[in-house]
């Protein structure tokens, strides 16, 4: 059934311009993914009807994927299932791929297609506002491959679910949240969206909600990028996760991972402390794949505070350069104070001058300008193919002291102290916590992007001052800023 249901699909794929398809937010799985996505439910023995929920099923790959497995297991005699499709150019192809299935099926299949906007249709009910529905239809399992879309915070799909939005949100987080809620308890749903969602100031709400409702049963990574959407160019990093709706936390979490989206013979397996996997306040999700990446989380986890929890923080750089050109100078002049740019951290020190074009700004903005004391200045943005996301570099007032303030590019990211200021054997140790190689690994488990946000910086566990202040002497005492260098000193505080 699913090889004609993907026949189908690509003949409308290639009669239909991808510029179409993109105004839905439109990409089908695979189907191998969508088989390994309906195997991951485990159905319980003796069900008389399944109530299934498909919303955004496209030519209904992932419905009929489901129905293939069911009828393998045997479990259930009928299926109840409910597709939500807007788009009119694709809900011909799914109404007759679903008439076939129902025809070919040896299970019973009963199917309704809804052309409502999955989101609006219903959001009264998700909100438990006055004119909600009292009684929601609730399924016994939600598959899906959500619309990936950016929409306006004030998009009436953003509205509507305000309670899990924070700024524009992304279409396939609002499905989520509400395949969540048409789940009944203990439901099962299998999604496979973006991973970007798993850490972040902007998905905390999200998160609140759906791990607080659901629970994380499975994660599936995919190693090689790009690869996960056949002839589309998704480039997100994307994963499938299995949610049980239920306040009970389970001990462990199943991990899997494959190479590519059509080679599921070959995937590794691994079992994962829950708590591991999902924790702080902010309720991130670690994306551990193998037992080295568990370790580097139980090893940090066990420093309990972090760096806001000490006084210090890391901020985001002062200055847009390319939105003040008028203040940027080649050269010093009167007036003029240096502006950091993350060409200016080198080999763990920050070097100033080096005949960068802009490295001097001439500005009266008090927004744009910081105190000249120490910091740990640390670069937003790495390359992809570089070995380190973590690169820092200690910058030392003393070093430039005709300046009484400075300004940073908002390229760089640097740690300041909140009310007091950073002595040097602060600034030091902050340099072996970020310079060493287990930091590096812990951030990178946290997030996958070459970018380095502050607010994950600003979670991440961090022993007491004084014992960063000790870091900082050892390291000062032996003049050895390499990272071989902060893994011995780290060492001896990990154990
Ligand atoms: C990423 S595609 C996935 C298609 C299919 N489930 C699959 O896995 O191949 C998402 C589908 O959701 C549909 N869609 C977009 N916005 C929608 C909405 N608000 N309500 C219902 N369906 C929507 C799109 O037209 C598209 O077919």
């Amino acid at each position: 059934m699913i090889d004609c249901v993907i026949e189908q699909t690509n003949l409308y794929i290639d009669g239909m311009p991808k510029k179409e398809r993109k105004k839905y937010g439109q990409f089908f799985t695979s189907k191998e993914t969508a088989m390994f996505m309906a195997g991951l439910f485990s159905i319980a023995e003796g069900k008389d009807t399944l109530t299934v929920l498909d919303a955004g099923a496209g030519s209904g790959i992932l419905s009929c994927a489901l129905i293939e497995v069911l009828q393998k297991e045997k479990k259930v005699k009928k299926v109840s299932l409910t597709c939500y499709e807007t788009d009119k150019n694709i809900r011909t192809i799914l109404q007759n791929n679903l008439d076939y299935v129902k025809e070919k099926a040896e299970i019973e299949l009963q199917y309704e297609i809804k052309t409502d906007n999955y989101i609006t249709s219903q959001y009264l009910d998700f909100n438990q506002m006055i004119g909600g529905n009292p009684e929601p239809k609730k399924y016994d399992i939600v598959i899906g491959n959500p619309p990936y879309m950016k929409i306006p915070k004030d998009a009436p799909e953003a509205t509507a679910m305000s309670e899990v939005c924070y700024g524009a949100p992304n279409l396939y987080f609002l499905f989520a949240s509400m395949g969540l809620f048409n789940l009944k308890p203990d439901g099962q749903m299998v999604y496979i969206i973006p991973r970007s969602w798993t850490s972040g100031a902007y998905f905390k709400k999200f998160r609140e909600y759906f791990l607080t409702e659901g629970k994380l049963e499975h994660i599936h990574l995919f190693v090689s990028r790009n690869k996960v959407f056949d002839k589309e160019d998704v480039l997100q990093e994307t994963i499938i996760i299995k949610v049980r709706k239920t306040q009970i936390q389970p001990l462990e979490v199943e991990v899997t991972s494959s190479q590519t989206n059509n080679d599921f013979e070959n995937i590794t397996v691994m079992k994962a402390p829950y708590s591991i996997v999902v924790s702080g306040e902010d309720k991130y999700v670690y994306l551990v794949t193998d037992m080295d990446k568990i370790k580097v989380l139980e090893t940090l986890n066990k420093f309990e505070h972090t760096l806001p929890d000490i006084g210090l923080k890391m901020k985001t750089g002062l200055t847009v350069d390319f939105r003040n050109r008028d203040i940027l100078r080649d050269k010093n002049e009167e007036g003029a104070i240096p502006l950091f740019f993350s060409q200016h951290i080198q080999n763990g020190v920050v070097k100033f001058p080096i005949n960068k074009e802009h490295e001097y700004v001439v500005t009266e903005q008090r927004g744009l300008k910081q105190k000249n004391k120490n910091y740990l200045f640390v670069k937003r943005f790495t390359a992809k193919e570089e070995r380190r996301r973590l690169q820092c570099g200690v910058y030392l007032s003393r070093r430039n002291p005709q300046y009484d303030v400075i300004s940073t590019q908002n390229k760089i990211n640097f740690i300041d102290g909140l009310s007091t200021e950073l002595s040097e054997c602060m600034v030091y140790g902050l340099y072996v916590l970020f310079n060493s190689t287990i930091y590096d690994s812990y951030y990178r488990i946290l997030n996958g992007s070459t970018q380095v946000n502050s607010t994950e910086i600003n979670a991440m566990p961090v022993p007491d001052l004084e014992i960063i202040q000790e870091m900082g002497r050892k390291i000062i005492k032996t003049h050895d800023l390499s990272e071989e260098n902060c893994n011995k000193i780290m060492e001896e505080y990990c154990g």
